[in-house]
């Protein structure tokens, strides 16, 4: 069994910026990723459930597991010194290491580090969620400008999903390949190497309580996925967990589409852009899928904030160009 670290060794050299830095990037990721899954698995034994009693920028209660697993990726980077700078889902400002040796390092990270959390109490799968740029300053603390780059910019992105077995699943743009965490001995093996997701799939995902807030093209899209054609495999088949790195993790290797649309109350939906859907987005594409904002491609849009949101179409290609017809249908 091959593990990440002699993966990532080997594929590195045909990779643009073979350096062994990025190597050690990745090597730290997945040590921070084997400090959360630790304690994920306590949740229930220890006193880890639960409320931290702080809120975060974006108003949502931080469970003790998110500032947990914020703290570890934090410190797994800042020993590395690879990377200047973090936008975190947990940190209302750009977070950025202050020595001298981490200023150096030539990566800005993106991340959501628990996504999912309302989830944790009832042992559903959770995630992180990770996007890595090249700065575009040269030295000195990194700067919100070295992260407000378009998705398209990402030199890799990935995700941990602690579900009934621990994946890191990630690209560096060479195609998407997932290990396996044999908790006996604490490695990722690769497990499913060449990940594409599947043309074939017939499953939809989206949280349909938001209907009435939904526009008219998203509404119809669900109608067309409800209608009965067997020529096209439909009627589909909903499946929904609540859990963005969950729901895709199934629909990379089911086939099938995942959306967050805006509503009318939140036209721009909930997910964010620069660490849950440019991440996602560039693995779909590795994949052989797609990703949108229902009208243009989400790796093209060029981020205005560190955490700004943005609609989130993704999954298998056709499906994700039928939901764009429907919204172009019907385009205000
Ligand atoms: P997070 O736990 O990082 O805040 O993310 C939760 C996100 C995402 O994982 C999931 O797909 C979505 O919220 C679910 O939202 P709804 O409960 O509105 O369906
Ligand atoms: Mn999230
Ligand atoms: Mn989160």
């Amino acid at each position: 069994m091959k593990t990440l670290i002699q993966f990532i060794n080997e594929t590195q050299a045909d990779f643009q910026y073979a350096t062994g830095e990025f190597t050690r990037l990745l090597n730290d990721i997945g040590i921070a990723a084997k400090l959360v899954n630790r304690e994920i698995n306590k949740a229930g034994l220890a006193d880890i459930n639960g409320y931290f009693g702080s809120t975060n920028i974006q108003g949502e209660e931080q469970k003790k597991l998110d500032v947990f697993a914020n703290d570890c990726f934090l410190s797994a980077m800042r020993y590395g010194g690879m990377v200047c700078a973090v936008a975190s889902e947990e940190n209302d400002e750009l977070y950025t290491y202050e020595n001298a040796f981490s200023q150096k390092g030539k990566y800005v990270v993106a991340m959501d580090p628990l996504d999912g959390s309302s989830n944790i109490e009832v042992n559903v799968p959770i995630g992180t969620i990770f996007s890595i740029y090249r700065r575009k300053g040269v030295s000195g603390p990194g700067t919100v400008e070295d992260l407000l780059q378009p998705g398209n910019q990402q030199v890799a992105s990935g995700y941990v999903i602690y579900g009934s077995s621990t994946m890191l699943v990630y690209s560096t743009g060479n195609g998407v390949n997932g290990f396996t965490l044999d908790p006996s001995v604490g490695l990722f093996l690769l497990s499913h190497p060449d990940m594409r997701i599947p043309e074939g799939g017939n499953i939809y995902s989206i949280n349909e309580a938001n209907y009435i807030y939904f526009q008219q093209g998203v509404k119809n899209y669900l109608k067309y996925c409800q209608q009965d054609d067997k020529s096209t495999n439909r009627p589909y088949t909903t499946r929904y967990i609540g859990s963005l790195v969950a729901d895709f993790h199934r629909n990379l290797i089911r086939g099938g589409i995942y959306i967050y649309p805006g509503t009318v109350k939140n036209p721009n939906g909930k997910l964010r852009l620069l660490y849950e859907c440019n991440p996602i987005a560039f693995l779909a594409e590795q994949a052989g899928g797609k990703a949108s904002n229902g009208y243009e491609r989400i790796l093209d849009i060029q981020p205005t904030e560190l955490h700004q949101r943005v609609p989130f179409f993704v999954g298998t290609s056709h499906m994700v160009e039928m939901a764009e017809k429907f919204m172009r249908e019907y385009a205000e």
